[in-house]
């Protein structure tokens, strides 16, 4: 049978173990980045997957996919799958306290990955869209590096102190509290593990929310320490993942999901942010589809939305008749009607 075709290669192998789907967890074994390594040596492969936590039971069904698709590759005489415990990079050794915050309502993740693609952009507008059909909501502007969220708002004020607690600038419907109030622009942080959660502890249970329906998270960019201690500590209900639709951003986006999944928070759908002909159209879809994740819609590149947002007013608020509004209100219904219903937005998403 191997007359005529070439043996595989280590990269072969990987390409193989790539497409193959994982039997639970809706999304392939290359999108969830469970390939760790591979090594061919004369026609015997080894590789090595990174289990998930609490796949330990998906062993015996994850070697026999895995073993039978190398196997079956030209020149492979044998194929044995290693399996490694969660990965080190994404599971701390101590996972971080979760804050009191049953008060809080649905608490909604917007993260990218890929740094400007327009996570704040799209946290502002969905927060006063959630406001606009009469929600108590909450816009916690919890990039550390750079909030953005006073500026998008328009908001110079320091926020006041009451009972020793911070409390939240309301603005078009919404209760705003952002990193930016209390640390000096321009002062440079050096945010390490302890010093985060404790930023996050003073954002989450030192600020007087008051009782809220949803809180909408604008996480820093990326998908490193910070965005996981973020997440860990906070009882998140979903994420919601922005991604312009170029390769390199989708690849982040990618980081973004995994991290998602491995913390067990339902991905409640991608949007397509700065659609259009620069970036191209459609990038995004295409991802979700092929990982299996609900794709919410698509905001075109759009001068508007740049300058409502430099004027202090998301478009939401600005214009609300505006079709780059009436999209983000659809979007924020969609994710409001898969926080509210019954079974887990995951299981909704994930076709099986
Ligand atoms: N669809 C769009 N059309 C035109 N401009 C946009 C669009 N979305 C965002 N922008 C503009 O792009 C810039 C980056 O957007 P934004 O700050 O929301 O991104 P971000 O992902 O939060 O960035 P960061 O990673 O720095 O936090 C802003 O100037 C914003 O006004
Ligand atoms: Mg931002």
């Amino acid at each position: 049978m191997f007359f005529g075709s070439k043996p595989a290669n280590e990269n072969d192998i990987r390409k193989a173990l790539e497409v193959l789907p994982h039997p639970q967890r809706g999304g392939s074994l290359g999108a969830l980045a469970m390939i760790e390594g591979v090594v061919l040596k004369n026609g015997e492969a080894t590789f090595v997957l990174k289990l998930f936590e609490g796949d330990q039971a998906l062993v015996p069904e994850l070697r026999k996919l895995s073993e039978k698709a190398v196997s079956g590759l030209p020149g492979i005489k044998a194929a044995r799958a290693v399996f490694t415990a969660a990965s080190k990079s994404a599971a701390p050794r101590k996972a971080p306290s979760v804050f009191q915050a049953n008060h809080l309502g649905k608490i909604i993740a917007v993260m990218s990955g890929k740094g400007g693609v327009g996570k704040s952009t799209v946290a502002a507008n969905l927060a006063v869209a959630l406001a606009q059909k009469g929600l108590r909501v909450g816009l916690l502007d919890a990039d550390i590096y750079g909030p953005s969220v006073p500026r998008l708002f328009g908001l110079t004020e320091k926020p006041r102190t009451e009972n020793n607690k911070m409390v939240p600038l309301e603005k078009f419907g919404v209760r705003i509290m952002s990193i930016g109030f209390v640390v000096e622009e321009d002062t440079p942080i050096i945010w390490r593990g302890p010093v985060v959660q404790k930023a996050i502890r003073q954002l989450v249970e030192d600020v007087a929310w008051g009782e809220l329906d949803a809180l909408v998270l604008d996480m820093p960019p990326g998908t490193g320490d910070v965005q996981l201690t973020f997440v860990q500590s906070t009882p998140m209900a979903g994420g919601v993942v922005v991604s312009t639709p170029q390769d390199l951003a989708l690849i982040d986006a990618r980081k973004a999901i995994a991290m998602f999944r491995q913390l067990n928070v339902p991905v409640l759908g991608m949007i397509e942010n700065m659609s259009g002909d620069i970036f191209g159209v459609g990038g995004v879809e295409a991802e979700a589809k092929r990982i299996g994740e609900e794709f919410l819609g698509a905001i075109p590149l759009a001068l508007r939305l740049r300058e409502t947002s430099d004027a202090g007013t998301p478009i939401v608020a600005a214009e609300p008749q505006n079709p780059l509004s009436e999209s983000f209100c659809l979007y924020a219904d969609r994710i409001w009607k898969k926080l509210e219903a019954p079974s887990s937005p995951r299981s909704m998403a994930s076709h099986k």
